[in-house]
């Protein structure tokens, strides 16, 4: 060969190595911190994802908004700016997706196993079927847990509601729910929820003690009230042009390291929010108050018509299908 030749030869040939090994790239934008049941979840499947490919995938884990907020990285994810994404349920309406929203509706599942046979069973395939359009992929279902509500004043009542500013995801049947309290739901993103309680924005939220805690709501809360009126928890979702243009020995690579990420992540969810409940009794910067029985069946009857009113925008398949597994499971 001769010299000019070669000197042309030696960049393309460079090129094409640096191309074949520069790893494909999944960035998987999320909301909230590591310490968390989905940044831990997150983090796993990093791991596992980056040895299942032997590094031909190479995934970038941001916690906390670093990249985006509620919204915003759902319009990213739909854009291809990230790739992967675990919104909770609460917040697929504004994409069109409401019956996602039938997970929030109070004290809906009487058990975590319930929940789980509804996710798992046909309805969960069928809620990720309907993403397709909107040129999105489900891949699974994480746990967070359940919530509790958190204010500046003492909440053991449905009548103690009356008139406050609660922060809510973006779903209506949260919206909802605080209606039926008698207070004012407010719909803000989650990275605004501590300066807004902070600066009495808002007064109150309900929230998992995992998040609670990691976001030092309980600092800027007198009173918290253990009530497990609702469940929080999310879709591992990724951008259908992406993951449908990965080579397919890849592809089912992922999917294998989302299999175990997803039984870890839901493995440990409970114990996480029970050791941030600790924490935050611990930290003695809010009263933490746990419902009686009479009052948790006042809560119940406050909140009961919230069902019957969200039924027509949720859509029965979910309803149906919580009511056909609490009757297997024995307890409804
Ligand atoms: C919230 O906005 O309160 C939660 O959805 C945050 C999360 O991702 O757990």
């Amino acid at each position: 060969m001769k010299l000019k030749h070669l000197v042309f030869a030696i960049p393309l040939f460079l090129a094409g190595a640096a191309y074949a090994q520069s790893p494909i790239v999944i960035k998987f934008s999320h909301v909230v911190a590591d310490d968390t049941p989905k940044g831990k979840g997150a983090m796993k499947f990093k791991e596992l994802a980056e040895k299942a490919t032997n590094g031909k995938v190479k995934v970038e884990v941001y916690p906390n908004s670093t990249l985006y907020k509620d919204k915003e990285e759902l319009d990213a994810l739909q854009l291809g700016a990230v790739q992967m994404l675990a919104p909770s349920l609460a917040k697929f309406g504004p994409l069109g997706v409401k019956q996602f929203e039938a997970f929030d509706i109070p004290y809906i599942f009487p058990s975590r196993e319930v929940l789980r046979r509804v996710t798992q069973g046909p309805v969960g395939k069928d809620l990720f079927k309907k993403l397709e359009p909107k040129g999105i992929v489900g891949l699974a279902y994480w746990d967070n847990g359940f919530k509790d509500m958190t204010a500046n004043k003492p909440l053991h009542h449905p009548s103690d509601f009356r008139g406050l500013k609660m922060r809510i995801q973006s779903s209506k049947v949260l919206d909802a729910q605080f209606r039926a309290l008698g207070a004012n739901p407010q719909v803000m993103a989650f990275s605004e929820v501590y300066q807004a309680l902070q600066t009495g924005v808002v007064d109150g939220t309900e929230n998992t003690p995992s998040n609670i805690y990691t976001q030092k709501t309980h600092e800027v809360q007198s009173d918290m009230t253990v009530s497990e009126h609702g469940y929080i928890g999310y879709a591992v979702i990724v951008n259908k042009k992406f993951w449908e243009g990965l080579p397919a020995d890849v592809r089912g690579q992922l999917e294998g390291a989302m299999k175990e990420a997803t039984d870890y992540t839901n493995k440990i969810a409970e114990k996480e929010n029970q050791d941030a409940l600790e924490a935050i009794k611990k930290s003695g910067k809010t009263k933490v108050y746990v419902l009686t029985d009479a009052e948790k069946a006042e809560w119940r009857k406050a909140l009961l018509p919230v069902r019957k009113e969200v039924e027509g925008r949720v859509g029965k398949e979910v309803l149906d299908a919580v009511d056909k597994e609490s009757a297997a499971a024995g307890v409804k």
